[in-house]
């Protein structure tokens, strides 16, 4: 036994009385017994309007397909279900500013209304199914209207962090010839305007494809309107294409729903496809069993839409539950760094669901400013992104928590589309351990040939099972998809992360094995952050690793070949960290930097990026043999 592995959070009785499994070890059980028949039952719990012929078609794998043959939309049932019941005016979104004064609530009749009125507009721009709408949108309800709209009339959404740079953002709307753009004049970010219709004007410029851009006035800063291109949301809204009802298209089960662009080994950005059927089933039921919505819940997911976890478990998953969900604008240290906890306390939040760096940012102000506030409502809290670190994990239990709420760790990706590995409340919990494979999935770690290692070693972590909110391609690029994912052990899901098991099933992940990094959460790839490197005049050759940091997970740490003329200064590396902001994104920014004569590369050329490890670190360089100038 390691350790750690005796450091076990029972749950309390009054979260096990409530919960939706009672008995998981039974739940888990059949599940694995049948995992198709598991899930045809969750499927059953939502609305088909024709039902399927088969659960899974695993004929084509690994390019599965789930509920063949079935005809749904997920906007069905997420909000048109809940329209004839009771829960039509209930709230499902409270919104509040980065201003706290500014709020603004919608209940599930409401919300169908904003989302028409975008879907009607999008429908008069000639949007139709298949159709993909670029939504590059800050944290506002517009980002739920839009998301929303262009499900409902069968139209596929690309959601762009509104924090990406107008590179970044045209490389992705020309990958997926996206004909429209929704955006805002800007954005609040700590009290300054980030201005998004700037970056669009940029973007769009070189983006042949796009013939309409909708302009949501956010900030209510001066913005330059093109008067064929651009049209301002709230004009748009009050023309009549705008009003009256507009149907919920019926779809394919298998119909594409959104791709999200996510990074990986290349510079190139995947685009990851998910679709109706499948995704609806898994965000729903897993929202459902591991946070246990119920319906007097007020879920709050801070996480942006821009990633999968705001897709998945902000937007989705809680109008799917039917769950009220708060989203809130600014960032956890804006004004004060106790934002967070006098939402909680205000809004009567009872589910809490955040990053660990954000939870290490909070936990470095100390517990007054969380104690000040009475955060009883809190019932269960959970954790997403990367690993949690024990002592955030405590602090975020005892301190935020009271001792009283489990903390659901959550391990999955945006090609997952839902958990993978986590608990439900009425297991134990250990800090820094993700938890168990969700029902009806199998995890496993191997080594390099494919081998289920001893209990307790370190190795690769794959899934056995397919799911049915996992990506079905990646979006024009089967290949990439079945090579990335399939290729290394047929019939296995590599997920590209190292993980250990332990005695009792529970999974503890160690981090990433190919070349993307985590910082603060925010999914990186070291290809993207050296392109934008040495698109800087000063840099011939870039090599970009990550390095552990006490706050953010991991810092970006750049060892830059400098070109002729330029030699290593403060300014410079100044200057380069700027110039990766502006051409990336400020999520991207590096943290610290090296200029070697010479990058330590293998005789084939492969930058040794464990070298470039050892170095910053300080620590002896290992094996040298292999290096080309050793
Ligand atoms: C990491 C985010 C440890 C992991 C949902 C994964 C985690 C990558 C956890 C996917 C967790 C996510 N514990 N590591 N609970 N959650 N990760 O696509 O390395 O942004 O492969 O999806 O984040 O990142 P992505």
């Amino acid at each position: 036994m390691t350790p750690d592995q005796q450091d076990v959070y029972e749950p309390p009785q009054n979260i096990i009385d409530d919960a939706w499994i009672q008995d998981w070890r039974a739940v888990e059980a059949a599940a694995a017994a049948d995992p198709q028949g598991y899930w045809a039952e969750r499927a059953s719990e939502l609305q088909w309007s024709h039902p399927w012929d088969k659960v899974l078609d695993d004929s084509e794998a690994p390019f599965y397909k789930w509920f063949t043959g079935a005809r749904t939309n997920i906007v069905s049932n997420a909000i048109d279900r809940h329209l004839t019941t009771a829960r039509r005016n209930k709230l499902a979104l409270i919104w509040v500013g980065e201003d706290t004064s500014k709020v603004r609530t919608f209940s599930y009749f409401s919300l169908n209304r904003e989302v028409e009125q975008m879907a009607n507009i999008l429908k008069a721009m000639g949007v139709e199914k298949g159709d993909v709408v670029t939504i590059y949108l800050p944290r506002i309800p517009e980002i739920f209207f839009a998301m929303l709209a262009a499900a409902k009339i069968g139209a596929v959404h690309s959601v762009i962090f509104a924090g990406y740079s107008s590179e970044a953002l045209s490389t992705r709307i020309d990958d997926s010839e996206s004909k429209v753009v929704i955006t805002a004049d800007g954005s609040w970010v700590n009290g300054k305007v980030f201005p998004l219709k700037k970056i669009v004007d940029e973007a769009v410029r070189f983006s042949p494809t796009v013939e309409n851009v909708i302009v949501v006035r956010n900030t209510e800063t001066p913005v330059t309107m093109d008067s064929v291109r651009d049209h301002w949301y709230h004009e748009l809204a009050r023309l009549p294409i705008a009003k009256g009802h507009c149907p919920t298209v019926q779809v394919d089960a298998e119909d594409p729903l959104f791709i999200l662009y996510t990074s990986g080994s290349t510079g190139k950005p995947k685009a990851i496809l998910h679709t109706h059927g499948g995704y609806q089933v898994g965000t729903y039921t897993t929202l459902r069993y591991s946070f246990d919505i119920k319906e007097e819940d007020r879920w709050w997911c801070t996480a942006d839409p821009g990633w999968i976890t705001g897709h998945s478990y902000l937007v989705y998953g809680p109008l799917l539950n039917g769950a009220t969900v708060l989203m809130a604008e600014g960032n956890p240290t804006y004004p004060y760094p106790d934002i967070w906890w006098q939402l909680i306390e205000h809004y009567g939040v009872t589910g809490f669901y955040t990053a660990p760096t954000a939870i290490r940012t909070l936990m470095r102000f100390g517990d007054a400013w969380v104690t000040k506030h009475d955060l009883s409502s809190l019932r269960l809290l959970g954790s997403v992104g990367e690993p949690i670190n024990p002592e955030a994990w405590r602090w975020f239990h005892h301190v935020v928590g009271g001792d009283r709420c489990p903390i659901i760790d959550t391990w999955w990706q945006t090609e997952t589309g839902m958990f993978q590995i986590t608990t439900v409340p009425t297991m134990d919990q250990k800090p820094g351990s993700a938890g168990r494979p969700v029902f009806g999935q199998q995890a496993a770690v191997v080594d390099e040939a494919g081998d289920e290692v001893p209990v307790g070693t370190e190795g690769f972590l794959v899934l056995r099972n397919p799911w049915p909110a996992m990506m079905r391609t990646l979006f024009k690029d089967p290949e990439r998809y079945r090579q990335t994912y399939w290729a290394k052990y047929p019939g296995l899901y590599l997920t590209g992360d190292s993980a250990r098991q332990d005695e009792d099933g529970y999974f503890w992940i160690i981090g990433r094995t190919d070349d993307v990094i985590k910082v603060s959460g925010h999914r990186l790839g070291t290809a993207e952050v050296e392109s934008a490197l040495v698109s800087h005049p000063a840099v011939v050759e870039a090599a970009v690793i990550g390095l552990p940091h006490d706050v953010k997970g991991n810092s970006i740490h750049c060892s830059v070949i400098l070109a002729n003329g330029f030699s290593p200064s403060k300014e410079l590396e100044e200057e380069l960290r700027n110039h990766v902001a502006e051409t990336l994104s400020p999520i991207a920014k590096p943290d610290g930097f090296d200029f070697p004569e010479k990058l330590p590369k293998t005789r084939s050329g492969k930058i040794m990026r464990r070298v470039l490890r050892a170095r910053a670190l300080g620590q002896d360089e290992g094996d040298l043999s292999t290096l080309e100038n050793s």
